[in-house]
């Protein structure tokens, strides 16, 4: 039997042998019948004198767990073995989790996104062309900042050099103007809206998203006890007007509507503020890729439109560096500063303060703005290809929502299809794609795809459509 035993020199020896090998037969780690190694052997390898393991040995014998047979070892005796040596956990238990989380588990649909050859999933980036050598160089240098400060926690909203490189970013890049004081680091997007459900809403509230949208951020309202209500969208984005009169938050995702991709208009924009000034409703601007634009100008956003401290900013590292990285940021209206504070400390204190600090040095080094202006010009090549397909042998069955902005575009289909058997039908033909109808709640009068370019292979591209193709031929002649 090799045992792993680890005794630590500054106790008595023999008296730490003898309780981890008891402890080792009363858990079953040694069975009944095992031979234990001859005590030289143990000596050795564990660097004591032999007479320690003798003497834990013998303790152990005139215990009754071990007995000696005279010229074959010592063995562990049988039915030395606690009664009630670990057992399997029952499947069934008494504990459920509360009714509200069981409603909430009942409608969680997770998107399953298996890996295929032609992978068209949504939203996701291309990883084999990060800078990892200059990553690994960013967090090595944060790794010695790190071993050279005290060794306490950092501050809850986030190292300050990141706040400051971001607030310059968004500055520059985003028409977003703030105080580098009022950005939280949060663990991406998705906690900035775990953070504000959990500091804004009590049960039962109501709580307006998009329809179609977003599920996650759905799935973070009904959480904190919020009733949700899905608003239409339309090709000018959220309809304001049909906004419920009493709902206490708003999310939306005015640079790039998720999943369809539309902007919100201007109008729509000073009309959903105006709406919002009237109730002192919060208004959740998600700009998850708006860093991606390939049309027009950038509108304003809601953030800097706002004259009543009523938005709040979330931005993601999601899209451009890439997502289990898990960073983001949330920009915190004045109202909510230090409730989001108390609830980022509850939750996890602050982000890893490692890749806050590599982040730090890869913003500095201009290595982000020179990784994101060569995906920029990568997707701009596969979106032209992918509409120029849309718009050409593909348009006899779908028709594109062309986006300003991001990395993926929403797709109509001309006629009725099943989306079930379209999706069996991709994904023989080694098809990742998704159809729209999980990102509705209430089911949609026409179906639809959504086409991620982030990470299909250039060669596989034109590839990957004509499977596309050759799935509709199959489903539907023309
Ligand atoms: C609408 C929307 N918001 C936010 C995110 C990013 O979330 P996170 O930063 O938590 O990765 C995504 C990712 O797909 C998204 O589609």
């Amino acid at each position: 039997v090799e045992l792993h035993l680890d005794l630590d020199p500054r106790l008595p020896l023999a008296n730490q042998l003898y309780r981890q090998l008891r402890e080792a037969i009363l858990t079953g780690r040694l069975a009944g019948g095992d031979r234990l190694p001859p005590s030289r052997y143990l000596a050795q390898r564990l660097q004591v004198s032999r007479k320690t393991v003798s003497d834990a040995y013998e303790q152990l014998a005139a215990e009754g767990f071990l007995q000696g047979r005279a010229g074959s070892g010592t063995f562990v005796s049988p039915g030395a073995q606690r009664a009630t040596a670990r057992a399997p956990m029952s499947p069934t238990s008494l504990l459920a989790p509360s009714p509200r989380w069981q409603r909430l588990h009942a409608e969680h649909r997770p998107l399953r996104q298996q890996q295929c050859r032609y992978n068209f999933h949504g939203g996701t980036t291309d990883k084999r062309l990060f800078p990892f050598a200059e990553w690994r160089g960013c967090l090595q240098q944060a790794l010695r900042e790190l071993g050279r400060s005290p060794g306490f926690y950092d501050e809850d909203a986030g190292h300050p050099p990141l706040r400051q490189a971001i607030a310059r970013y968004l500055a520059i890049n985003r028409a977003v103007s703030c105080a580098w004081e009022d950005l939280l680091i949060t663990q991406g997007a998705q906690q900035g809206l775990d953070l504000l459900a959990r500091v804004i809403l009590e049960p039962g509230m109501r709580v307006a998203v998009e329809e179609p949208g977003y599920p996650p951020a759905r799935q973070a309202f009904l959480a904190a006890g919020a009733e949700v209500v899905g608003v239409p969208v339309d090709e000018q984005g959220l309809r304001v007007d049909l906004l419920p009169d009493d709902v206490r938050l708003v999310y939306v995702t005015p640079s790039h509507q998720f999943p369809l991709g539309m902007p919100l208009s201007l109008a729509r924009r000073l009309a959903l503020l105006e709406w919002a000034g009237r109730r002192g409703a919060l208004i959740i601007e998600d700009d998850y890729d708006g860093e991606y634009r390939f049309e027009g100008r950038p509108l304003e956003s809601l953030q800097n439109l706002d004259r009543h401290g009523l938005v709040a900013y979330l931005g993601t590292f999601s899209k451009t560096l890439f997502p289990e990285l898990r960073l983001g940021y949330l920009l915190m209206p004045a109202g909510l500063r230090a409730a989001l504070l108390h609830a980022k400390h509850l939750s996890d204190r602050h982000s890893c303060s490692l890749q806050q600090r590599a982040l730090t040095h890869f913003l500095g080094s201009g290595e982000f703005a020179r990784h994101t202006r060569r995906m920029q010009r990568l997707y701009a090549r596969r979106r032209e290809r992918l509409l120029e397909r849309l718009r050409g042998d593909l348009s006899p069955w779908l028709e594109p929502i062309v986006p300003l902005a991001g990395i993926h575009l929403a797709v109509r289909l001309r006629a009725p299809l099943d989306e079930g058997a379209l999706a069996r039908e991709l994904r023989q033909r080694e098809v990742g794609l998704l159809g729209l109808g999980p990102f509705h709640h209430a089911p949609p009068a026409r179906g639809g795809l959504l086409f991620g370019f982030g990470c299909i292979d250039d060669t596989l591209l034109d590839e990957g459509l004509d499977q596309v193709r050759a799935s509709f031929i199959h489903l539907a002649p023309i």
